[in-house]
């Protein structure tokens, strides 16, 4: 754990626990805030048959189109609670490697779609703030191609302001408006990935880099396909001035492992209704995840110690890696993915 700024909270260990117990509950569940305003966001969008349009978006490899309200609406209401449960859980993996929590959070939401990123960090930091006896504060820009996202993003982050326990600020812009500005976390969710058209993390990356030079701390969470997977774990050799900080650290080598983790999660009546006959799969959640910062030291391995990037095998055993030297170790019962593991497959540590 480094130094904790005079403008952080320390994050201490007891707490982590705390948030941990609450945000990765199993199956996991929303906050009742954020629940009531996804799902009376879509509700004011009233789309008839929303499950049509995501017949679409499985049935076809064409880029996913949300460029309508009733698209970005659906969109919304089918995978922005499971969204929202990512974000949550990649923020908080930062936040413990970092060991401390800005209080005033400055970020930059890429490929926002419906702004469920501001969902998911409003409901953090309230949490955050009652259990550290804190208060915290955002302030959040969306960036998306789709004005659609934009304006249903709007609508979603208008509700939740008139509920919000903390101070919270809301900017959107497209990404022709990109420019320098103040934000310090970057974060994607489920943009560079072939349902975006986006094929290449790395060139994307970088390019965004280039165009937000204050941004210190990077969050990149994909869905578990093979593609994008393999694509983050090597990210970090990509990346000038940035280090691959967690979940596995890859210390510049250029790693290709498919990793990802997974948890059950409840399913909700807006997911029920704009899914339709897919709506089962929204009670499980898979996805990838890498941390990059320009300032803070990657997660600390000592000695023999491993983190688990493979699924675990019918012989109990699990691909492991130390900065991108693999092992095949047999894992104790309970530890998963980005769980760091002694030589014997004893959780060490567990994530996040
Ligand atoms: C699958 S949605 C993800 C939304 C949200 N981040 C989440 O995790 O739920 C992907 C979003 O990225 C946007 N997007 C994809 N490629 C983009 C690009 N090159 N520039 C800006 N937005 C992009 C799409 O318009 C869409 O709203």
């Amino acid at each position: 754990m480094s130094g904790v700024p005079e403008d952080a909270v320390a994050f201490t260990a007891e707490a982590q626990a705390a948030v941990r117990g609450t945000v990765c509950s199993s199956p996991r569940e929303l906050g009742g805030s954020v629940l009531r305003a996804l799902e009376d966001t879509v509700a004011d969008y009233k789309v008839v048959e929303p499950s049509r349009l995501v017949d679409k978006w499985y049935r076809t490899a064409a880029v996913a189109d949300y460029g309508s309200p009733d698209a970005a609406a659906t969109y919304l209401g089918g995978y922005g609670p499971r969204s929202v449960l990512k974000y949550e859980e990649s923020i908080l993996g930062l936040f413990s490697l970092k060991g401390f929590i800005p209080r005033a959070l400055s970020v930059v939401d890429f490929g926002a779609g419906p702004s469920v990123g501001f969902a998911a960090l409003v409901d953090l930091l309230t949490l955050l703030g009652g259990i550290l006896g804190q208060e915290f504060s955002l302030s959040y820009r969306a960036v998306d191609r789709s004005r659609a996202m934009l304006a249903v993003g709007r609508a979603l982050c208008n509700r939740i302001m008139e509920r919000a326990d903390i101070r919270t600020t809301y900017d959107s812009s497209e990404p022709n408006d990109l420019h320098p500005s103040p934000e310090t976390l970057l974060v994607l969710a489920n943009v560079m990935n072939e349902s975006e058209g986006n094929l290449e993390c790395g060139t994307l990356l970088r390019a965004l880099l280039q165009r937000l030079p204050g941004v210190q701390d990077v969050v990149v969470i994909e869905p578990a396909t093979e593609q994008p997977s393999r694509q983050l774990c090597g990210l970090g050799a990509r990346l000038e001035h940035f280090s691959h900080i967690g979940p596995c650290p890859s210390s510049g080598s250029a790693c290709t492992e498919w990793s990802f983790r997974d948890f059950t999660k409840r399913v909700y009546s807006c997911e029920r209704y704009c899914l339709g006959k897919w709506a089962p799969a929204a009670a499980r959640c898979k996805f990838s995840m890498a941390l990059f910062s320009k300032v803070h030291a990657e997660r600390k391995l000592a000695g023999d110690d491993h983190v688990v990037v493979g699924q675990r095998l019918g012989t109990g055993q699990a691909v492991t890696c130390r900065r991108g030297e693999k092992r095949v170790i047999r894992l104790a019962p309970e530890a998963q993915p980005w769980d760091l593991v002694t030589a014997d497959g004893r959780v060490k540590e567990w994530w996040p």
